[in-house]
Formats: structure tokens, sequence, C-alpha cells
């Protein structure tokens, strides 16, 4: 565990891919929940880890004997099953021989006073302690909910995962007999008709493998449903970054009589797009390997466009424990730059064709900002979408350009979606 977080925390990789390749090569088959847990953990709250051990450290130790006081501060608050003697023990152990007398005496600390650190914490009036947030997340937040502690709450618990059967082939009834017959637990969402599960380890295995059904979560499905209420015979839905394939597959799942042109920047991630379509005959579904910014299409037809585009996927924190510690400040600013430029491109390319833009972010740069700066070159005519959204169960906030989907009981991730039509000023 040690080598991987000081491998993870010295990596600029994404621990979750880092954490896929050493559960397969390294970790035991019965030890793969507890470290994959573990890890989350590590990541979810990392700012009381840290800030706590700054309460009893004068001064910040190496790298190793830093992270083995966080790894057991973590162990012995989070985990009640561990005895604390073997926590203790075992990290001091694996200590380096400078640090160990120091290392030894704060986890016994920790140890002792396990207890009232979880009552302080859940008391305090520091926020960041409290959610284990950074601070530019709470000033995010504060923009778009005045029920600021349930949003944090919220973005600090676990993630689940829905799962939907592709209607053409499967239906809801029938995937939720597979679901049992496989062992799976899963509870049912009624709003968006998909059946929530806890792990996808199991569901990729036995499900997705074998019968036609896919992972998405229900923000993005509400793209889709949002897309599909649209649906005209003549219209074609032109998804510009459609790359894996989620919102193309729930709205040829929703509307099979759909045209879809399904773009993306990236071959290799269009090409799962592509697996599913062999796989279970999508029809009327083409697939182009485009720059969104260069589409090598005419404005001939009635389009309707889906502008799903790349973000710091902030709005998946809880998917992204990671996120919560290092706000992106320099990565929305590069990500805000280029969905303008795409938006811009289209909006010059189709006036008046509906665009449907949507990112899985809550931060202003990549939503609200990006919106206002296409504003100020274009007239853009916004489709209201508040009875549409309110339908399928979301809370949202409203602001002067879009929509901001918060937590509800789709268990969703955080969304941001505008729809709109641009002619040139
Ligand atoms: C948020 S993901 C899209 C997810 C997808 N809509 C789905 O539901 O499965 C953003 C996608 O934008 C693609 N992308 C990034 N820059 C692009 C560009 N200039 N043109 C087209 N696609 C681009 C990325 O390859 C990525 O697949």
């Amino acid at each position: 565990m040690l080598k991987f977080l000081l491998q993870a925390e010295n990596s600029r990789s994404n621990f979750r891919w880092q954490l896929q390749r050493v559960m397969e090569r390294e970790i035991i088959n019965n030890e793969k929940q507890l470290f994959s847990r573990i890890i989350f953990l590590y990541f979810r709250k990392k700012i009381i880890l840290q800030k706590i051990l700054n309460q009893f450290l004068k001064k910040k130790p190496v790298q190793t004997s830093w992270l083995i006081l966080m790894i057991g501060t973590l162990l012995l608050l989070f985990f009640q099953k561990i005895p604390h003697y073997t926590i203790v023990n075992e990290l001091v152990e694996n200590t380096p021989a400078k640090d160990k007398k120091m290392v030894n005496a704060i986890l016994r600390k920790i140890s002792e006073s396990q207890q009232l650190l979880l009552q302080q914490i859940a008391a305090s009036s520091d926020l960041c302690l409290k959610y284990a947030i950074d601070q530019s997340y709470i000033r995010e937040l504060k923009k778009i909910t005045v029920d600021l502690e349930k949003e944090l709450a919220y973005l600090d618990s676990e993630p689940n995962f829905q799962i939907f059967p592709y209607l053409p082939r499967l239906s809801f009834s029938d995937l939720q007999s597979i679901l049992n017959q496989n062992g799976i637990e899963f509870r049912i969402q009624k709003n968006l008709e998909s059946f929530e599960v806890g792990s996808l380890a199991a569901v990729r295995r036995k499900i997705l493998t074998k019968f036609p059904a896919y992972i998405q979560n229900s923000s993005s499905h509400l793209v889709s449903r949002i897309a599909a209420h649209f649906f005209s015979d003549q219209r074609i839905f032109l998804d510009v970054a459609a790359a894996p394939g989620s919102k193309t597959i729930a709205l040829k799942s929703l509307q099979p009589k759909a045209r879809i042109v399904a773009s993306d920047l990236n071959f290799k991630r269009l090409s799962l797009l592509e697996d599913f379509q062999k796989r279970w005959s999508l029809k009327r579904v083409s697939l182009m390997h485009a720059d969104a910014l260069s589409l090598p299409l005419k404005d001939d037809a009635d389009y309707f466009l889906i502008a799903d585009l790349s973000c710091t996927s902030t709005g998946t924190l809880r998917k992204n424990p990671d996120l919560k510690s290092c706000f992106p400040e320099k990565e929305a600013k590069k990500q805000a730059e280029l969905q303008l430029k795409i938006l811009t491109a289209l909006a010059t390319k189709f006036p008046k064709k509906p665009i449907l833009y949507s990112v899985c972010s809550f931060l202003e740069e990549e939503t609200e900002k990006v919106i206002k700066g296409l504003n100020s070159a274009f007239n853009l005519n916004f489709i209201e979408l508040d009875r549409l959204i309110a339908r399928f169960g979301f809370n949202y906030s409203h602001k002067e350009y879009g929509y901001y989907l918060l937590s509800s009981e789709n268990k969703n991730d955080f969304f941001y979606l505008t729809l709109f039509s641009a002619t040139p000023r």
C-alpha cells in the first residue's frame, strides 16, 4: 500500500488507472476489495488526515514517514475492525529508522483520541475539514446552492453506478431477472428506469460482456433523455464528442429510430462505441473520426447537436476523490478555452440549430462563463428545460444561461447543461 501511494502521489496520472493496473498484477483476490477501499478512502479523506497530522507535527517528515502517518491516521479513524495495536505495530515496523519513535508516538496519540477527533471533525465549523474538501470548491458551490452542507455531504459520500438495459434488445424486467440470477444486488431507480449497483467489477464481468446493457451515470442519462425528447423522423443527432458512447447508446435505446452521427477526435475511445454497435447491431448510427473544431459536414440537414465536452470532471468527485484535495484551477481554464472554441465552431457552422452543451463539472469557469463568452459573439436563444429536468426527479439550480444538476434521489454526478440555438450578432 505504501509503495502504491508513493507512486500515486508522485505521478501525474490518474490514481484509478494505476490502481487498476496494480490490482490486476499484484494484489491477490481476497485482498482486492479492502485494498481498493483503503486507497479510495485515503484520497477522499486526505484533507482531514493532513489537517489532523499538522496538529501533531512541528515539521513535515520525509515522504515515506509522512505517508505512513497518513495511512495510520486513516486506519485508526475510519477502519473500526482492524485492531489499533496491529495498525501501529505494522506501520512503525515499515518506518525509516530515524522516524520510528516519532511515528509510534503520534499514532498512539491518535489511537487514544480517536473518538474525540471524530467528534471534533463532525462538529467543526471548518467545512474543508468536516467534508475533506478544498476551499475553492466551497466557493464554487456557494454560487449554485443555498443548502451548502447537504451538497458537501453528498460529494463526500461513496459513488454508485447505474445500469440500463439497451431497450431495443433487452427489457427492464429482463435485466432485473438477469441481475437477480447473477446475484448482483441492486436498487431500482424508478425515475430513469434503471438499476443502481454498488460495485462495478461483477457487473462488468457477469453482465456487460454478455447482455445488451450499459453503465451510465443518471446525469449523463438525462442528456440523452433531453435529446430523445426532441426526436423527429427527419432529425439527425450529431454527437460531436461521442466517445466512449454512453449518450449515443442511451439515445438510441430511448429512440430506436433516431439517426445519429457519433463523432470524436479520439479514435481509440470511438472504437469502444464501435464494439457495442457491432455486437448489438445499432442501426442508423454512423461513426466519424473528426475534430469538432472542423467537422467535415455541411449544414444541410435538420441537425440537433450534442456537445458533451471534455472538462475537469469535478462533478464526479465521488468517483474521483483525488480531485477533492487539489482544485484544478489551471485545468479549468484550459478546458474552458477549448469548450468555447468548439462551441464557437459549432455555432458558426450550424446557425439556428439546437446545441445541447453539457459537462460533468460545476465550476463556473467551464459552465456559465463559457456560455457567457459565446453569448457575446452570438445571439443565443435558450430552450427552457425546467419541466423536463424536474420530471425525471433531478434537483437543479437554474442560472442565467443553464442548469446545474445537484444531489438528488437519482444519485447523480453534478452536471451542467444548457440547450440553445445561436445566430451571429
Ligand atoms: C466527456 S467525453 C464524452 C463522453 C461521451 N459523450 C459519452 O457520453 O460517452 C469528451 C470527449 O470529447 C473528445 N474530444 C476532445 N476534444 C475533441 C475535439 N476537438 N473534437 C472532438 N472530440 C473531442 C474526447 O476524446 C472525449 O471522448
